[in-house]
Parts: C-alpha cells; structure tokens; sequence
C-alpha cells in the first residue's frame, strides 16, 4: 500500500493567493507512488485544482448533523459535494481549544462513514499522561469512545491518527522506537474491538513534528502507514522532501 500522507495546514495560510501558491508547488512534487491529501481551511477548498494532479483534498474537521440551523458548521454531506474523501477527526486542537469531548468526535466519525468519506481519528496523550504511565489507558479510552458503536462492517475506511500532544508544533518528534510501541498498543486496542484480521486493514499514520528528515523512518522503522505533518506540510520545499523521502 502507498504511504499516505496527510498535511493539515490548520488555519493557514491567510489569503487564497498563498494556498494556491503552496498547493501548486506540492502539485509540481508530487510523486505517483505516495498518496497526498492536503486539508486546508474550508474557505480555500473550492479554490484548489486537483484534476489531475495527483492529490487528494480532505476536511479538517465536519460536523456530525445532516444540515439546519447550526451556525458555522459544515457537514460530512457537505464535504462529500466538494468531492473530498478525508476528514481529520478529534484533532488534539480541536480537543482542548474548542472543548470537543470523545462523544462528540464519536458522532462526526458516524456521520463521515454515513457519507462514505474516510474519517481519520486523532488520538493522543498529553505530556502528563505520558509520565504518568498512563499513555495506554488514553489511547483506549479515546479510540473505544470515538468508536463506539461503529461496526465491523464500517470500518474498513477508517484511518487512525497517532498525535502525541507533547509532539506536536514542539519540533520534539516522538522518537522512533516509542512511536512504533505505541503503534501496537493502538493495533491492540482496535484488535480487541474489531478482532485482528480487521484491525490489521486500518491504517495508522503518525503525526507531531514530522520533518523530511525523520519522515521515513517513522514508515520504513516505525512501520506506520502514513504521516501527518502540520508546520512542515506549509514549507512546499520540505514538504515535497517529504514525499520524496517515503517513496
Ligand atoms: P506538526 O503538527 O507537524 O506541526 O507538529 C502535526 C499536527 O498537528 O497534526
């Protein structure tokens, strides 16, 4: 399977002419035997070309009703219409800045399967948790939750997302040999709830300070199946060696 590599440029960049810039330069890097999703801010998303360039756009975030009266909101359906297939979901800054609990993300997770978009779970633990020993427990808690009551039958598109809080935007990378421990803790974790022949389908992708120069070993070492730069993802130049160096 291709790596599958997932830029969250977050609330960034600030006018239409830089997101077309950046994207187009992405464009011009793109390598056929890596999968790119590039999820900009909602505004830019019918602003970027991606016929025939090889990349995929995906949501940041959606909400979990149809449609009507929720001021601000935008729904699965309505990332669907766009033609988009992803949606990064229960981002840890979505977690903490906009009080987004395990249920909540549990029903934006129903609603992108109902829409058939491919719902990418964030999961992770905080700097104290991870002293605290209790990084499992976290992880459990926050993948059986987001996954309650989704079945067997509906999880085939389902990506999960390893963010260690700690990692993220702090330019200290989870380093490898914890990553892939904690890649089979998450494994476990959806062995126990879908049994391991499925669980073995869904795909783990790791995210918090991914740089070209770590990038493949979280895939080739860590044997993730996929990453999800933040800051690097709005460097074109860094981000084009991203794609380079996983493929
Ligand atoms: P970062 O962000 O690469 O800037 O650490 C990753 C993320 O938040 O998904």
């Amino acid at each position: 399977m291709k790596p599958l590599i997932v830029a969250n440029w977050k609330c960034n960049p600030q006018t239409t002419k830089e997101a077309k810039r950046l994207f187009n330069l992405v464009k011009g890097g793109m390598n056929k035997n890596v999968k790119v999703v590039i999820c900009p801010p909602f505004i830019f998303l019918l602003k970027l070309e991606v016929k025939n360039s090889g990349l995929e756009l995906g949501g940041q975030d959606c909400f979990w009703e149809k449609g009507g009266a929720f001021t601000g909101e935008i729904s699965a359906g309505q990332l669907l219409d766009l033609g988009l297939k992803y949606v990064i979901l229960g981002h840890s800054e979505r977690r903490i800045h906009f009080n987004e609990t395990d249920e909540m993300i549990n029903k934006k997770i129903k609603a992108t399967i109902s829409s058939k978009l491919n719902p990418i779970l964030c999961v992770g633990e905080s700097e104290r948790e991870r002293k605290g020993g209790k990084t499992f427990n976290v992880l459990k808690s926050q993948i059986e939750k987001g996954l309650k009551g989704i079945s067997k039958k509906e999880i085939k598109n389902l990506i999960v997302a390893y963010e260690p809080i700690w990692a993220i935007g702090t330019g200290r990378p989870c380093n490898i040999a914890e990553a892939q421990k904690t890649r089979l803790i998450i494994r476990k974790i959806l062995s126990r709830l879908f049994g391991s022949f499925l669980a073995e389908k869904i795909s783990i992708i790791y995210g918090g300070s991914v740089h070209s120069k770590n990038a493949r070993s979280y895939i080739k070492e860590a044997g993730f199946d996929g990453l999800l730069p933040g800051g690097a993802s709005l460097k074109a130049k860094e981000f084009i060696k991203i794609i380079k160096s996983v493929s």
